[in-house]
């Protein structure tokens, strides 16, 4: 895959992709981002990841770089120079290069790039299948993740806090001891009623659009599901634990710091919702399963 990246108008090599030091993002993680995944070519939920990234903006009175018609084609055409199978789109916006000053600059143009890189779908979908290990840690962010800034030094900390202990992600958990969210996923439990619980998306989480489709692919299988937070102690008892995100559509939980969720292996709820989940990934993109092309 030929890796070309799109700076501010120009389709350049991602070695030669360049922002300005003076840039807002630089100085000040004055931006924001959306990361979006191509299978089979085909961008998934594109039109929830536009219209989250628009809130973004919005939520943080930053001018948009182009209408979205535009940076929907800016996007398709970099996938296509790309030739992108299975990818992750990145998509950022910064509030633009501006002389340091912490207030808004007066007049800035607003910085866009875009990267597209190779992703193993298949590997992630295996991932079901084997589950990963969580670690808890305290939510210190600040009081608004549901913006999808590129602010993510706690993500960051919370995430080499959690390859440190073994594991594969961190949960996030309030002063309160109720989990958040993980620090790339959303998080959630499957109760001992087989009821699905997961934080309501307001204000104290990012709304994941993968989250966002397991709650249709759950209402459409008939699944009982409760937007309501759940506490950490909840959690340990929990018959079930998985995560969700563009990245790990749906990855159950096999322990939480370090003690094993239900038996220790992928619960039944987490695979059978997988399942449904790629199958509902492979109807809007008609991937399969592999990124080889045979004949
Ligand atoms: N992360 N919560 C946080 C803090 C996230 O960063 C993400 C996404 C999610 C899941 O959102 P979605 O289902 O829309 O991917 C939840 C992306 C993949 C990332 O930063 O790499």
């Amino acid at each position: 895959m030929p890796r070309i990246a799109y700076v501010n108008g120009r389709y350049v090599p991602l070695a030669e992709a360049r922002v300005g030091v003076e840039d807002r993002a630089f100085q000040f993680a004055d931006g924001v981002y959306e990361v979006a995944a191509v299978l089979n070519g085909r961008l998934l939920d594109w039109d929830a990841h536009l219209a989250r990234l628009w809130r973004s903006m919005g939520e943080l009175a930053m001018a948009a770089p182009m209408g979205e018609v535009a940076l929907n084609l800016v996007a398709r055409r970099l996938l296509l120079a790309n030739r992108a199978r299975d990818a992750l789109l990145y998509v950022q916006v910064t509030r633009g290069e501006a002389k340091r000053d912490h207030a808004f600059p007066a007049a800035t143009q607003p910085t866009l790039a875009m990267t597209v890189r190779p992703f193993d779908f298949a590997a992630r979908r295996r991932a079901s299948e084997t589950g990963v290990r969580v670690v808890s840690v305290a939510d210190g962010r600040w009081s608004r993740p549901d913006v999808k800034s590129v602010s993510l030094l706690p993500n960051v900390l919370a995430k080499e806090a959690a390859r440190a202990a073994g594991a594969g992600e961190a949960w996030f958990v309030d002063r309160d001891g109720y989990v958040t969210e993980g620090g790339s996923t959303n998080a959630w439990i499957v109760d001992a009623s087989g009821a699905l619980r997961t934080r309501p998306a307001n204000g104290a989480i990012l709304a994941g659009v993968m989250r966002a489709t397991l709650l249709r692919v759950a209402a459409e299988a008939g699944v009982a599901v409760e937007e309501r937070a759940f506490s950490l102690a909840e959690a340990h008892a929990a018959r079930e634990a998985f995560l969700t995100s563009t990245t790990n559509p749906c990855v159950p939980v096999v322990a939480l710091d370090g003690v094993a969720v239900g038996d220790g292996r992928p619960g039944p709820a987490a695979q059978r919702l997988a399942a449904a989940l790629w199958a509902e990934i492979g109807r809007q993109t008609g991937w399969v399963g592999s990124t080889s092309r045979t004949g």
